[in-house]
Parts: structure tokens; C-alpha cells; sequence
């Protein structure tokens, strides 16, 4: 018995010695080696997939799927009538999340420099550079007056996003991100006569 004792201790000892592996480029046996939960199988971004029914590993987000920074726009940007009925719409649906203050006035003030003052001008009165040089045909509209000034924030988003009705200013919600759009708009406010 004592002897039965000691032989399974030095079986033990054998074992856990042997046990460690001193060549590090191989991982030496596992309990449960072969079992996905250790090793997952994965498939990179690019390569065919097994799992899903179109076999594509990327997959497109379901739909009506919204990504992060985004508002939905559900408003038809083409068409003079449907632009025209469109930003009345998104005048009166769309609110402006971001807060107006002297912080995102002056964001949007750096954003209105980039995007609109070739046009506009610096003190947004329709008299920017690109106009006043004869290069662009189209008067751009003074943003200080009651015309603009009047609107509903919603609908100088719609405008920001998809152009004028005309279509002679161009759309810029490529550009310009959602929440950048809004701060513009904080710094026209600030420019009302
Ligand atoms: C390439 C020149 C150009 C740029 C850049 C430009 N605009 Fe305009 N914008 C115009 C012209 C031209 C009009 C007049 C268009 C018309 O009457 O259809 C106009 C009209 C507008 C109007 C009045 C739309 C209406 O309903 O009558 C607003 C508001 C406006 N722009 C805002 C902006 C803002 C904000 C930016 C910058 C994000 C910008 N624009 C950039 C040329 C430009």
C-alpha cells in the first residue's frame, strides 16, 4: 500500500515534468484540443463563407440599418416639384439636435469658411468670390436676410443636403456631415440682421 502511495507519486512527478514543452513553436497536446470552442473557426472579411446563404463573409447591414453619426434623410432630392414639397416637409419635420451656442456657432462658422463662403461670401450676402470673379453664373442667395433667415432650420438642412430647388447650388451632403450641417446652420443664426 505505502509502496502503491509512492509509485503514483513518481508516475505523477513523471508526468507533470514531461508535460511542459520546451519547443515554442508548437503547443504540445490539449484536453479537448479539436474542439471549436478553443480553436474558432474563422473566415477573413474577403474569402467565401459557408454559413451564410449568399456565402458572402461580409455581410451588408439589414436594412434600414442606421450607422453611427447618421440621420435618416427619408426626403426625395430629385425633381424640381418633389425637391420643392420635400424641404417644406423636412422644414417641418426636422429638428435641430445640436445645441446652439458659442461653441458650435464657431464650428459652424469654420465649416461655413470651407463650404459656402466661396459662394456666399464671408458675410454670407451672396457676394462671394466665385460669383463676384464672373466664374459662377448664379447669384447665390444673401443668407443674412429675412428670405433665408425666415426658414425653419429644417429646411436650410435640406438645402445644405440636397441643393436648392433650382439645382443651382449643388448639394453638399457628401461633404458636410449631418451634425456639421446643423452647426452651420447655429452660425447663419447668429448672423440673422
Ligand atoms: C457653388 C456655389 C455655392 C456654394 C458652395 C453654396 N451655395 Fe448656397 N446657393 C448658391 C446659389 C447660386 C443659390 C441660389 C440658388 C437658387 O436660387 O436656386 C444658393 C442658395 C442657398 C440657400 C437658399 C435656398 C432657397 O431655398 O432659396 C441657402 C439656405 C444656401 N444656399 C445655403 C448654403 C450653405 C449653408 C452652403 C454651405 C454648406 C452653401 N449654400 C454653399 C450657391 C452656392
Amino acid at each position: 500500500m505505502k509502496y502503491t502511495k509512492y509509485f503514483s507519486l513518481i508516475v505523477l512527478f513523471i508526468v507533470v515534468m514531461t508535460s511542459c514543452n520546451k519547443d515554442k513553436n508548437n503547443p504540445g497536446y490539449d484536453y479537448m484540443g479539436d474542439h471549436d470552442m478553443y480553436y474558432t473557426k474563422y473566415y477573413k472579411a474577403y474569402t467565401p463563407n459557408p454559413v451564410f446563404r449568399d456565402s458572402m463573409t461580409n455581410q451588408l447591414p439589414v436594412e434600414g440599418a442606421v450607422s453611427r453619426g447618421n440621420m435618416p434623410f427619408p426626403y426625395a432630392t430629385a425633381g424640381i416639384g418633389d425637391r420643392a414639397v420635400n424641404q417644406t416637409l423636412a422644414g417641418m419635420q426636422l429638428t435641430n439636435p445640436i445645441a446652439y451656442n458659442e461653441e458650435t456657432v464657431a464650428r459652424g462658422k469654420e465649416l461655413f469658411n470651407v463650404y459656402c463662403k466661396v459662394c456666399h461670401g464671408e458675410t454670407a450676402k451672396g457676394d462671394g468670390h466665385l460669383y463676384t470673379s464672373g466664374l459662377f453664373p448664379a447669384k447665390p442667395t444673401s443668407l443674412v436676410e429675412a428670405y433665408v433667415q425666415n426658414k425653419p432650420d429644417g429646411e436650410i438642412y435640406y438645402v445644405i443636403t440636397a441643393g436648392s430647388i433650382s439645382g443651382l447650388m449643388g448639394p453638399h451632403g457628401t461633404q458636410v456631415s449631418p451634425d456639421d450641417r446643423w452647426m452651420v446652420i447655429n452660425y447663419l443664426r447668429s448672423l440673422a440682421k
